[in-house]
């Protein structure tokens, strides 16, 4: 038998243990184990019954996502499902940990399920742009109805085991020795004799179903899932197990989809994203055996949008956190945008009340500096200028306790510079939050020059206590995540002069799956800062250099985006209406200018926008900003919108084919000059005919 699965004998049951750490992926190898020792112990006479449980910390989770796009010998998943549901000896799943994907599927084709207390059971595969293939979308629908099977699949979440066995998903929950629970449980299934239940043979909740149910989950959708194609081909297979007269034929619509899916770019693109995120977190060059030390206790300088934001992060995790901020009167305008935001999550059901009233009792706030001395890290989120800061970090030079972590929230400004504030510029470290920053994902963070490794892995750390996706940058104006931003908005604002509208860069945008377009982003964080900002960078702006002036003067009209009930667009609340005084104002500095305006096409907008996205992505791996080019991806799929079935801008360019976007850089540095000059790592990776890793 393969090393595996292990087989042992307890009484009359065999247990067939699989040990493929970490998560017990279904390999081929354990595939192979699991036919295996069915095999042995419906051979084996002694044997009444099996138990199929997962070692370490959890059942299986699902496919070896790894193992995808090769060929391998039988027995694949079809043949292990058929081996467990044909055996003769009922066989009794044991879930503890995670069964997620195919995992939950060999589940499903067991006789029987016994869980945990605690154990988690989902489909998650349309996260990776799959359905579950291995009869997952025939028998789920069959134990739980359609309704609920759609809900689980769609969504890709998984429920926890009370639920799971009050929809009959599972048979027994036990909060005991889980393996002796099956045993127990298996002997006595075997003791009453057969033919033990199989989840194909169910009818009831399969039959009579309205095909209203799938059309009404289209229409509902539509908008959400346009573009993506594993959501559709979800529901035509529980319409399938729904409306075929036979579960194979509703198995036949199932294998079909899910090899159609497999081979799509989508899943490849959202399986690559799976696997850059968990790369992003693993920074070369670190001691192995470093383990940072925990964080307990925080403190956020600033009660703006940013700082409460933050601190919501913090007291999520279960971590006590104090605000502080100069007046009183900013920190009750604070704690009440903070209070705001609860109310709204606990409305839209996201957050039950007590969790958010758990929350907001770890959320104090301080006036004084002192006060926040005794925090393991303090994260400074005031304004943006670099005076302001330094005076910040001086003063948490003097009170914060030695080996604190001192976090700036910057977006753009100079780390080192920052330090330099300090006498202890290796605690310091950059920490870009998104906002709203209780909810985007993404912590951009950025080491200095002296930052050390120490500080490195805690703020690596930090983020994943308080549930974000980190990704390391080093210090440049802008890291990675704004530094592209600038480029491709500058390209947008360019194209405006060219002949297109804000409109239709949205419209285009959003077309290839960003949730929001430039111009309707810019208005809804304000336009007032980017033109501070721009203001205060004008003196040492290269002239000689093209620039678009069509940002500046929208906000010399006192239009500052959707708080000013105006922007690029006009609005009424947050409803935006294209403005044909925008459209006016366009044309006269496109007049001014001197450019022709003409006709430009949405997928001009779209590789034009991308091309640029990708050329800086380029000269920031080779400038070493980052880590690798799945980083960058990282950084726009959770930071910026991104969509997640395009892997991320650098993975696009790798499927162009760096060759080709090379050519198309160049075509624009003869068209526009200088800013298209091509990144030196794009040239030499596309020369070299290979993606971006070396
Ligand atoms: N295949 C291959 N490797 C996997 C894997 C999988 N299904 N799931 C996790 N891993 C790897 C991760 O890449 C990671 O590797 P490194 O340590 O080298 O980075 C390691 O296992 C640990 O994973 P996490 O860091 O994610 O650990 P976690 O404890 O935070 O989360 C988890 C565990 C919830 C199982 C999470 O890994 C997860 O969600 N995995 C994917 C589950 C999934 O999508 N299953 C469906 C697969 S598709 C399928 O099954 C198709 C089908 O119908 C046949």
């Amino acid at each position: 038998m393969a090393a595996q699965v292990h087989y042992r004998t307890d009484g009359d049951v065999a247990v067939l243990t699989i040990d493929n750490p970490p998560v017990n992926a279904a390999s081929h190898a354990v595939r192979s184990g699991i036919v295996d020792g069915l095999h042995r112990a419906n051979g084996d006479a002694s044997v009444n019954a099996i138990v199929l449980i997962g070692g370490g910390r959890t059942f299986i989770a699902g496919a070896d996502i790894r193992e995808f796009g090769q060929t391998l010998p039988p027995p694949h998943f079809p043949d292990v499902i058929d081996a467990l549901e044909g055996s003769a000896k009922p066989v009794v799943a044991a879930l503890h940990g995670t069964a997620l994907g195919g995992g939950l599927e060999f589940a499903l084709a067991c006789h029987y399920r016994v869980a945990l207390a605690g154990t988690k059971l989902g489909l998650p595969e349309v996260n990776l742009g799959l359905l579950p293939g291995a009869g997952g979308t025939q028998r789920l629908p069959r134990i739980v109805g359609p309704s609920k099977a759609l809900e689980m699949i769609l969504s890709g979440k998984p429920l926890g085991a009370d639920e799971a066995l009050k929809l009959g998903l599972v048979q027994q929950v036990t909060g005991q020795d889980l393996s002796a629970a099956a045993v127990a449980f298996a002997r006595a299934r075997a003791a009453t004799g057969g033919p033990h239940p199989r989840a194909r043979d169910l009818t009831d909740k399969v039959r009579g179903v309205d095909r209203a149910l799938f059309a009404q989950v289209r229409e509902q959708n539509a908008r959400k899932w346009a573009g993506r194609i594993a959501e559709l081909r979800i529901v035509e297979c529980v319409e399938a197990a729904c409306f075929k007269p036979t579960f194979d034929e509703g198995s036949a619509v199932e294998r079909d989809l899910f090899v159609e899916l497999r081979n799509s770019p989508q899943s490849k693109a959202l399986r690559y994203a799976f696997f850059a995120e968990r790369e992003a977190a693993k920074i070369p060059g670190l001691p192995d055996d470093l383990k940072p030390r925990s964080i307990s206790s925080a403190a956020v300088i600033g009660a703006g949008t940013m700082g409460g934001g933050i601190a919501m992060c913090f007291a999520n995790a279960g971590i006590p956190v104090q605000i502080l901020d100069a007046s009183q009167p900013a920190l009750d305008a604070g704690m009440a945008r903070v209070r705001d935001n609860y109310a709204t999550s606990v409305a839209r059901g996201s957050m039950p009340q007590a969790r958010a009233d758990a929350a907001l009792e770890l959320i104090t706030t301080a006036t004084r500096y002192e006060d926040i001395g005794h925090a393991d890290v303090v994260v400074e989120a005031v304004f943006e200028d670099l005076a302001v800061k330094h005076e910040v970090f001086r003063t948490l030079d003097r009170v914060m306790k030695p080996g604190a972590l001192l976090a700036s929230n910057t977006s753009t400004l100079d780390v080192d510079a920052i330090a330099s504030a300090t006498h202890r510029p290796q605690d310091v470290i950059g920490t870009h939050f998104f906002s709203p920053a209780n909810v985007m994902k993404l912590q951009e963070n950025v080491r200095g020059e002296a930052t050390s490794p120490e500080t490195i892995a805690r703020a690596m750390q930090l983020a994943k206590t308080i549930g974000k996706v980190p990704v390391l940058a080093g210090n440049c104006h802008g890291f990675i995540g704004n530094r592209i931003l600038y480029v491709y908005g500058r390209e947008c604002d360019f194209l405006l002069e060219e002949g297109a509208t804000p409109w239709q860069i949205d419209r285009a945008l959003q077309g290839f799956g960003f949730p929001m377009g430039l111009y309707l982003m810019r208005d809804l964080a304000g336009l007032d800062v980017g033109w501070r900002v721009r203001k205060g960078r004008e003196a040492a702006r290269d002239k000689s250099l093209r620039y678009s002036p069509v940002a500046d003067r929208i906000c010399e009209l006192g239009r500052f985006g959707q708080k000013t009930g105006a922007g690029y667009y006009r609005y009424e609340g947050r409803k935006a209406t294209p403005d044909p005084e925008i459209e006016k104002l366009i044309e006269s500095v496109a007049a001014e200018l001197g450019v022709t305006r003409r006709a430009v096409t949405d997928e001009e907008i779209v590789t034009r926008v991308l091309t640029s996205m990708a050329n800086e992505g380029a000269r920031i791996l080779g400038e070493g900003i980052a880590i690798r080019a799945s980083d960058i991806d990282v950084t726009y799929l959770y930071g910026y919108g991104f969509p997640r079935h395009q892997g991320g801008p650098m993975f696009w360019a790798e499927q162009q084919g760096l060759d080709r976007v090379l050519e198309t850089v160049k075509r624009y540095e003869a068209e526009q000059g200088v800013l298209w000059a091509p990144a030196p790592l794009l040239v030499e990776r596309a020369k070299a005919g290979k993606g971006w890793a070396a």
